[in-house]
C-alpha cells in the first residue's frame, strides 16, 4: 500500500516574461515552445534527475486551441526530449492553472502514486488574447447567474474599490508604484535572474535575439504619473493600466518531488508543501478569491495569518491584493508582501503565474531562514481564489524578524 508522504518543491524555473501583442519579444515565438524551452532549462539545472522516472507533467493554459492546444503536458514532454514513457496532461483554471499543476501533482505524489512530477503553465497573450475563441453558455446573463461584467477582470477589479470605498485608489496607486520599484531593486540586486531561462527569439525581420530579462517593467512609475493615466474599464474609474498586471507571455514550470525521491536523488528541496485551497466567490467582484481561499489553506495547515512570514500575491490588480491585506489587517507596504514586486510589474501570462509566485518564494527562502512559513496566493476568473502554503527547509528555529 502506498502511505501519504511529504511534498516537497525541489525547484522552478520560468522564461522571462514579455509584453503580449506585436511589439512585444515573443510575437514570433511559439507558446509551446515557450514552455518546452522551461522544461528543459529545468531538467539542465536538475541534471542528477532521472528524466524517465517522472511519473506525470502537467502544464496548464487558459487557452487552449493552437499552440496551446494538443494535450500540453503531453506534447511539451515530448517536445522537451523527456522519454516517450513520461506522460502528460493540460490543466485549466484560468489564473490558477499553474497553481493548479502544482496542487494535482502534489496529491498525487501526497497519496504515494507519483514520486517525481513536472507541474506549470503557459499563457501566449499575444496569440491567445483573453476570452477569445470562448462561447459563454447565454444562461449566465439569461438568467442572471453572473453580471455581463463578471467577464471582464478590470470590471471586476473596478467593483472591489466600489464595495470598499476605504481602499482608495490612491492607496491602488502606490501599491502599483511599489511593485515597480520593488522589482526592478530585485533585478539589480541580482535576485530574479537565476531562475529564468533564456529564449531565442526572431523580430519582424527575422534577426535573432536573446529574451534574459522580464520586457514589461516600467521601473521609472511614479505615485503622481500613474494618477494621470486612463481608466480602461470604466469611465471616470479607477483601475489602470498602472495598478493591472500587464498582457503578458511567459511559461513556467516546477520538479515536485515525494520524500523517497528526495532521498533516492539526494535532492536538496527548497520549499515543502504544507496545505493547499480554492474557493468560490461571486464572480463580480472575483479579485477577492485569495481571502476564502487562504482561509481554508490556514485551517487545513493548523495556522493562522500570523504564522505567514513571506506572502507572494498575484498582483492581477492592485486593489486586489490590497482588500486582500485590508482583510487580515495587514498593511499595503508591509515588507513581507511581495518583497520583490510582483506581476504589475512582472507581467501575468495568466496560467503561468502560480509557479511564478512560488519560484520566487523559494528563492526568498533559502535566504530567510527566519521564517518558517511562506504563502502563495492568487485570484481567478469567473470568482476563485488559490492558495498554497509553504514550509521553509531552511528555517533555522529562530525568529529574528517578524
Ligand atoms: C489595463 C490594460 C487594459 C492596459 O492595456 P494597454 O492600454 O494596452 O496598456 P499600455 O501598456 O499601453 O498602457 C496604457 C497607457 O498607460 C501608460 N502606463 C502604463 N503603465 C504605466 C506606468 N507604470 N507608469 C506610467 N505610465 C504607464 C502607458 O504608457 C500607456 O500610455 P499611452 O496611452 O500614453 O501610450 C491591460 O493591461 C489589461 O487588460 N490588463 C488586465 C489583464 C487581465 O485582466 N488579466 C487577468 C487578471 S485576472
Amino acid at each position: 500500500m502506498a502511505e501519504m508522504t511529504d511534498v516537497f518543491f525541489v525547484d522552478g524555473m520560468r522564461t522571462p516574461f514579455g509584453r503580449a501583442g506585436e511589439k512585444g519579444m515573443y510575437w514570433n515565438t511559439r507558446a509551446d515552445d515557450l514552455v518546452v524551452k522551461a522544461i528543459i532549462g529545468l531538467m539542465e539545472r536538475n541534471g542528477d534527475v532521472p528524466k524517465d522516472r517522472i511519473d506525470d507533467v502537467a502544464i496548464a493554459a487558459t487557452s487552449q486551441t493552437g499552440d496551446q492546444g494538443l494535450t500540453l503536458g503531453r506534447t511539451a514532454a515530448i517536445l522537451a526530449g523527456l522519454p516517450m514513457t513520461v506522460p502528460g496532461f493540460a490543466v485549466e483554471r484560468m489564473c490558477a492553472g499553474a497553481m493548479t499543476s502544482v496542487t494535482t501533482m502534489g496529491a498525487s505524489i501526497g497519496v504515494g502514486m507519483y514520486d517525481l512530477a513536472l507541474a506549470g503553465g503557459v499563457e501566449h497573450m499575444g496569440r491567445h488574447p483573453i476570452g477569445g475563441n470562448v462561447d459563454p453558455n447565454p444562461r449566465f446573463v439569461a438568467e442572471k447567474l453572473v453580471d455581463p461584467g463578471a467577464l471582464n477582470m478590470g470590471v471586476t477589479a473596478e467593483r472591489i474599490h466600489d464595495r470598499f470605498p476605504h481602499l482608495t485608489k490612491e492607496r491602488a496607486d502606490r501599491f502599483g508604484a511599489a511593485s515597480q520599484h520593488k522589482v526592478q531593486a530585485a533585478y539589480e540586486a541580482g535576485k530574479i535572474q537565476p531562475d529564468l531561462v533564456s529564449i531565442a527569439v526572431k523580430d519582424a525581420e527575422g534577426a535573432w535575439g536573446l529574451a534574459t530579462e522580464d520586457e514589461g517593467r516600467r521601473p521609472e512609475t511614479t505615485v503622481e504619473g500613474l494618477a494621470t493615466l486612463k481608466t480602461p474599464f470604466r469611465p471616470h474609474g479607477r483601475v489602470t493600466a498602472g495598478t493591472s498586471s500587464p498582457l503578458t507571455d511567459g511559461a513556467t514550470i516546477s520538479l515536485l518531488a515525494g520524500r523517497d525521491a528526495v532521498k533516492e536523488f539526494g535532492l536538496a528541496p527548497k520549499m515543502r508543501m504544507v496545505s493547499f485551497a480554492f474557493a468560490g466567490v461571486e464572480p463580480e467582484i472575483m479579485g477577492i478569491g485569495p481571502i476564502p481561499s487562504t482561509e481554508k489553506a490556514l485551517k487545513k495547515a493548523g495556522l493562522t495569518i500570523d504564522d505567514i512570514g513571506l506572502f507572494e500575491l498575484n498582483e492581477a490588480f492592485a486593489i486586489q491584493v490590497i482588500s486582500l491585506l485590508d482583510h487580515f489587517g495587514i498593511a499595503d507596504d508591509d515588507p513581507r508582501v511581495n518583497p520583490w514586486g510582483g506581476a504589475i510589474a512582472i507581467g501575468h501570462p495568466l496560467a503561468a503565474s502560480g509557479v511564478r509566485l512560488m519560484i520566487q518564494l523559494a528563492a526568498q527562502f533559502a535566504e530567510r531562514p527566519d521564517v518558517r512559513y511562506g504563502l502563495t496566493a492568487m485570484c481567478v476568473g469567473l470568482g476563485q481564489g488559490g492558495s498554497v502554503i509553504w514550509e521553509n527547509p531552511f528555517f533555522d528555529g529562530k525568529k529574528k524578524r517578524k
